[in-house]
């Protein structure tokens, strides 16, 4: 027999380490660094092994316990896993809420919630006692498959739930997915270490929960999201789906914050138009949106048909994914001469809108697809992103394709492709005062909004001012008349005059576009920006040094090198000289000195009474300061407010320094920042 207080340490790791995952996987609010929990994991590992009949069904360390199975047993759904029914109009949508509105009385008012339809794998979580007992997935609506094992080595999944009013059984359903950043991390991975990536997250999710090896599935970056109840046993009787959910979050289950309760159709159009718009910064893939009667009476009366409840439907979005025809593959160069390969597809409608090219990248992103000329492709169009080739479909592999090689010259000057060893990219080995294309490309970016910002100026105009030699720089480009530009691309009189005016209005800018303009190898917005607040004047950025560079924020050598063998060229300079001799000018810039905190990484824990913990970070950063999750040995204060636990132990095991809200504020309060 072990010592009794061993269970009781067994017990206490459990729930510390439950309270930690939740923390991490379902609030996304971390208490502690990820060394401490590997610490008290360890323990409860070393604690378990000794004395193996401690451990207890909501251990941890049971997540990844399970041996590889023959198959899956079958479960039958208590209550069918639905479908829904779709909609793709405001029209539709609207009917919809006709029909549920005459299955009422007319009296009855019906609210709605919306929230976003998870591209993932449906599943159900059956709990007893608060323990997991049975996860199983969708099948065929009436009957699936125990995946269990695979279900409990996703951490945002509770082993074991605690609530007062927690049914004494019940069944949460929820879909299953890949975050978006995960899924790409995991391939990129996955590549490295020569394991076959995931075809995209939704087959990656789906996927994983049927390995028959759950050690397989723990290494996929899986989450979940609740969004409905099976079913309950118990005196738990919520009133709405708001109310289901909302409880579902107080009892640890993960759930969507994007959900919102809608009360007519215009407001759910609104949700519809502007979950749209935000799809590609989700983080997750979705394909529509869920709208539901959020009375559980209403729902119960309006009942189901064939498979589908009357009570909710999918808005579905336009698809993100299709599959076309690979015509021809050409090779693009790029304002710094960077040669990439674009696929010449088949017309294709996808993510709102026909797509009949795509890019490949580079040679490396070719050979990884195994693409050639002919192939049936995957392809997705996510937002504004511009349409990628997925993957190809290689058991649809007609007869007589072609491989794709890189051409040894390049398509617009003929000189030289050159492929350095340790870059992915191949790129034109003339420079862009010989190369067309590249010129085409510099001019392009020159005259594009986030740089000169010249309105009326599109690619088509540029291209042909360039070929019939009326331009060839930057500094041509204020010089061109009326009369040169009357008759091309479609412009008439007015709109040659317009594009005059606005060729001489784009001459006030401001140093940051400017530089940004200039089409410097690596150097972004960002850097343009962080250049011009630190040198405040064109020559000072011409004349710096590769140290006086790398001083600047985010500039390390390889960008100084690029900016300094920028300048160095002669045509180049001289175009930029003549840019400025021509008028171009923008507002004096004060140089921003140090801020007083910059370098410095500041921790808050515990609770501030006087200021939201939101506002002391915002006041921080302001200061120029980082502000962690976690204190570790490069942090430099800790601010520490009632109930601070573990970071102000570590603190002091460190010996950080810690002051309190009252010092905060008195520190503060000799800077110039808004304290009101
Ligand atoms: S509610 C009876 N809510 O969509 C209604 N489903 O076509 C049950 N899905 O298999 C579904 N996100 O896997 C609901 N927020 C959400 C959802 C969602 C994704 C999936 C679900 C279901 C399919 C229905």
């Amino acid at each position: 027999m072990a010592a009794p207080n061993v269970a009781d340490r067994i017990r206490e790791l459990c729930e510390g380490l439950n309270h930690h995952i939740h923390r991490y996987h379902v609030l996304d609010q971390p208490e502690i660094a990820d060394g401490q929990y590997d610490a008290l994991y360890d323990e409860l590992v070393r604690l378990e092994q000794e004395n193996p009949d401690l451990v207890i069904a909501e251990s941890p360390s049971q997540r990844v316990g399970g041996v590889p199975l023959s198959h899956f047993e079958k479960v039958t759904h208590q209550v069918p896993m639905l479908s829904l029914d779709k909609c793709t109009t405001e029209q539709e949508l609207s009917d919809w809420m006709v029909r549920c509105q005459s299955r009422l009385p007319e009296s009855e008012e019906i609210s709605y919630t919306c929230e976003p339809k998870i591209d993932g794998a449906a599943v159900a979580l059956r709990y007893e006692e608060g323990l997991l007992s049975v996860a199983a997935t969708r099948g065929d609506s009436q009957t699936g498959e125990n995946v269990t094992v695979n279900v409990k080595t996703i951490k945002a999944v509770p082993l074991r739930l605690t609530a007062d009013n927690l049914p004494s059984a019940f069944e949460v359903r929820g879909e299953i997915y890949i975050p978006t950043d995960e899924f790409h991390r995991f391939n990129a991975k996955a590549l490295e270490d020569g394991v076959k990536p995931l075809v995209n997250p939704r087959n990656g999710a789906a996927g994983s929960l049927r390995q028959l090896d759950p050690k397989i599935t723990a290494t996929r970056p899986l989450t979940l999201f609740c969004y409905s109840l099976g079913w309950s046993e118990g005196d738990w009787q919520p009133q709405t789906h708001m109310e289901v959910i909302e409880s579902f979050a107080s009892w640890g289950l993960r759930t969507n914050p994007l959900l919102k309760q809608c009360k007519d159709l215009a407001e759910c159009m609104d949700y519809i138009d502007k979950l749209l718009s935000n799809r590609s910064g989700l983080g997750y893939d979705i394909d529509g949106v869920v709208i539901k009667v959020n009375s559980l009476h209403q729902q119960a009366r309006l009942g189901a048909v064939t498979r589908k409840p009357r009570w909710a439907i999918a808005y579905k979005y336009p698809a993100e994914e299709a599959t076309t025809e690979v015509l021809k593959v050409e090779f693009q160069v790029g304002r710094t001469g960077s040669i990439t390969p674009v696929a010449r597809l088949k017309p294709v409608f996808v993510g709102g809108a026909t797509v009949s090219n795509a890019t490949l990248h580079n040679m490396d992103e070719i050979q990884r697809l195994d693409l050639r000329v002919g192939d049936r492709v995957m392809i997705r169009r996510a937002g504004d992103v511009i349409p990628q080739v997925v993957s190809v479909i290689a058991s649809k592999r007609p007869k007589g394709t072609r491989r794709i090689t890189l051409p040894k010259s390049c398509p617009a000057c003929h000189n030289p492709i050159v492929r350095l060893d340790d870059e992915v990219v191949a790129r034109c080995s003339a420079s862009h005062n010989v190369c067309p294309a590249q010129r085409k490309q510099g001019l392009k970016h020159f005259v594009s909004r986030l740089a000169m910002d010249i309105d009326g100026l599109g690619d088509k105009l540029v291209d042909q001012f360039v070929d019939m030699k009326l331009i060839e720089n930057a500094a041509d480009l204020f010089r061109l008349s009326h009369q040169q530009i009357v008759g091309l691309e479609g412009k008439a009189d007015k709109s040659a005059a317009n594009l005059v005016t606005s060729i001489e209005a784009s001459k006030q800018t401001t140093l940051a576009k400017f530089i940004y303009s200039l089409g410097i190898r690596e150097v972004g917005e960002a850097t343009a920006a962080n250049l011009a607040n630190h040198f405040a004047e064109i020559e000072a950025v011409i004349s710096a040094d590769l140290e006086s560079l790398e001083a600047v924020d985010d500039v390390g050598p390889i960008v100084a090198t690029r900016i300094i063998e920028f300048f160095a060229d002669a045509v180049n300079l001289e175009v930029v000289r003549k840019l400025v001799s021509q008028g171009v000018r923008w507002p004096e810039i004060q140089k921003t000195s140090v801020k007083p905190l910059q370098g410095q990484t500041w921790v808050l824990t515990g609770t501030l009474e006087q200021l939201a913990r939101s506002e002391a970070k915002k006041l921080l950063l302001q200061l120029g300061a980082k502000v962690a999750g976690s204190v570790s040995a490069k942090t430099h204060q800790v601010v520490a407010g009632p109930g601070a636990g573990s970071k102000l132990t570590k603190a002091s095991e460190l010996e950080i320094p810690v002051m309190d809200e009252a010092e905060f504020i008195q520190f503060l309060s000799g800077y110039d920042v808004d304290l009101s």
